[in-house]
């Protein structure tokens, strides 16, 4: 759009700061809204979404906002966890300030006291015999708690989809840690930024010093594909380091499922395949607002001394790359900016209107088209159930680095083609999730790794 305008009028002419000034942002309020109602609300609604870290019921009651809502999170004596629409049924009190009951919350105002299915169980102002208790119920919302995460569903009853089940959530040996970090910009900022795989070149290798695996700096061969039969995308970059070929490849499933792979240390050895270091989601307080909650994946293969401690993650901290929350001195963000700096500095919604795209964005334009076939119900909704008639849903992030010595003329080409082909191991893999089909796929990597080998002695 704004092409259009810069070709109808003198938009290029040198010192055009006082003719750009009067362009209106463009805003794509079809993909960027989350309120009840809207187009992307419904479609976000379709999911279960994390909404706390478990960590954060305590005694009291936890007020938060999620896609435009304002709620109350609580966790009763019970154990039982609530998420009730914030304002009290009875005249509006918040049940931010109400009292955890045995059994449900209780408003301070006028006591009435309420289950986490939204059941009014007390109203004690009320004369014996009353009926108004049973008349009516307090709008609440499914809950449960995974991985020190609380979701909710906040989406149409008859709608509501099994809990997700994702291979990598079945990993031997792991161990999950929570967190959650604040961002005062729409949702859909985060979410493009992970699809970005130009931004870890330059932001966190080239422009701002070495924020990540130091071998990230080589511009890669990149790869995307969509997947999940149009709801998921990857993309996989690939870098000659050395004697060696890695192949990193980044998958992520519509609305908001991120998964990037190992955290590497020195890439010196051949590693067949390596699956995640994290899951993530990116979920809206408001069009204004949106939280970043994750699942950090402990295990002996992310073997950098760097992402080993797990006192590093939590509210509002994550183990990786400077500027990933808010709050560092300005000055210090200024000289080494980092995702939190790139993205909130976009401004508070995205102006679509106003870029002006590159080759680098393929996969921003991707999922952004994606997102606007789902939201506009051009798709059936994928709800994340497993594929094949397995019992877990399949991922494909992954590392793999393979032994390919240089060749002397198209090695650029050859490593592209690995990256290819094992995308296409890790796509076209037979095997239901787990130790088997991981194996299987390392395998058939060594396998390709021979072939090619073999290949460039002909
Ligand atoms: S406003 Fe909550 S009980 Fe009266
Ligand atoms: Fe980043």
């Amino acid at each position: 759009m704004a092409m259009e305008e810069e070709t109808q009028g003198s938009l290029n002419q040198p010192y055009s700061g006082y003719l750009r000034a009067s362009i209106p942002r463009r805003p794509d309020m079809e993909l960027v809204e989350s309120d009840p109602g809207t187009k992307a609300g419904e479609y976000l609604r379709r999911f279960w979404q994390p909404v706390c870290l478990a960590s954060d019921l305590t005694e009291l009651p936890l007020a938060i906002r999620i896609m435009g809502e304002d709620l109350v999170a609580y966790r009763d004596k019970s154990g039982t966890i609530g998420v009730l629409h914030r304002h009290c049924s009875h005249r509006g009190t918040s049940l931010e300030y109400g009292i955890i009951a045995e059994r449900g919350l209780r408003c301070c105002y006028h006591g009435w006291l309420f289950d986490a299915d939204g059941t009014i169980l007390d109203t004690p102002g009320e004369p014996p015999g009353s009926h108004l208790k049973s008349s009516f119920r307090h709008g609440a919302y499914p809950a449960v708690e995974f991985h020190g995460l609380v979701f909710a569903y906040m989406g149409s009853p008859e709608n509501k989809p099994p809990f997700p089940d994702y291979d990598v959530f079945r990993m031997p040996d792991s161990e999950y840690v929570p967190y959650s970090i604040w961002h005062s910009c729409n949702w859909l900022h985060v979410q493009e930024n992970i699809i970005d795989a130009a931004h870890t070149v330059f932001l966190h290798s080239r422009t701002a010093g070495l924020q990540l695996q130091p071998d990230m700096v080589i511009m890669p061969e990149t790869e995307y594909r969509e997947t999940d039969e149009g709801h998921g995308c990857l993309y996989a970059v690939s870098r000659r380091v050395r004697d060696f070929v890695w192949v990193r490849c980044i998958h992520t499933l519509l609305p908001s499922l991120f998964q990037p792979p190992a955290l590497m240390g020195e890439i010196d050895s051949e590693r067949l395949y390596t699956r995640i270091a994290m899951s993530r989601w990116t979920v809206p307080i408001d069009d204004t607002h949106c939280m970043i909650f994750g699942i950090r994946h402990f295990r002996d293969d992310v073997t950098d001394p760097e992402y080993r401690d797990r006192s590093k993650v939590g509210k509002e901290k994550i183990d990786f790359g400077p500027g990933q929350t808010m709050g560092r001195p300005y000055e210090e963000a200024q000289r080494v900016p980092g995702d939190w700096e790139v993205l909130v500095s976009q401004g508070p919604i995205p102006n679509h209107g106003g870029e002006h795209r590159g080759t680098t964005d393929e996969g921003v334009l991707i999922i952004r088209r994606q997102l606007r076939r789902a939201v506009r119900g051009e798709m059936e909704t994928d709800l994340h159930l497993p594929q094949n008639g397995w019992d877990t849903r399949a991922t494909y992030s992954f590392d793999t680095i393979l032994r390919i010595p240089q060749c002397d003329s198209g090695d650029d080409e050859l490593v592209a083609e690995v990256g290819r082909r094992a995308v296409d191991i890790v796509l076209e893999a037979p095997e239901a999730p787990g130790p088997g089909r991981d194996a299987a796929i390392a395998e058939r990597m060594e396998a390709m790794k021979e072939s090619l080998l073999a290949e460039s002695k002909k």
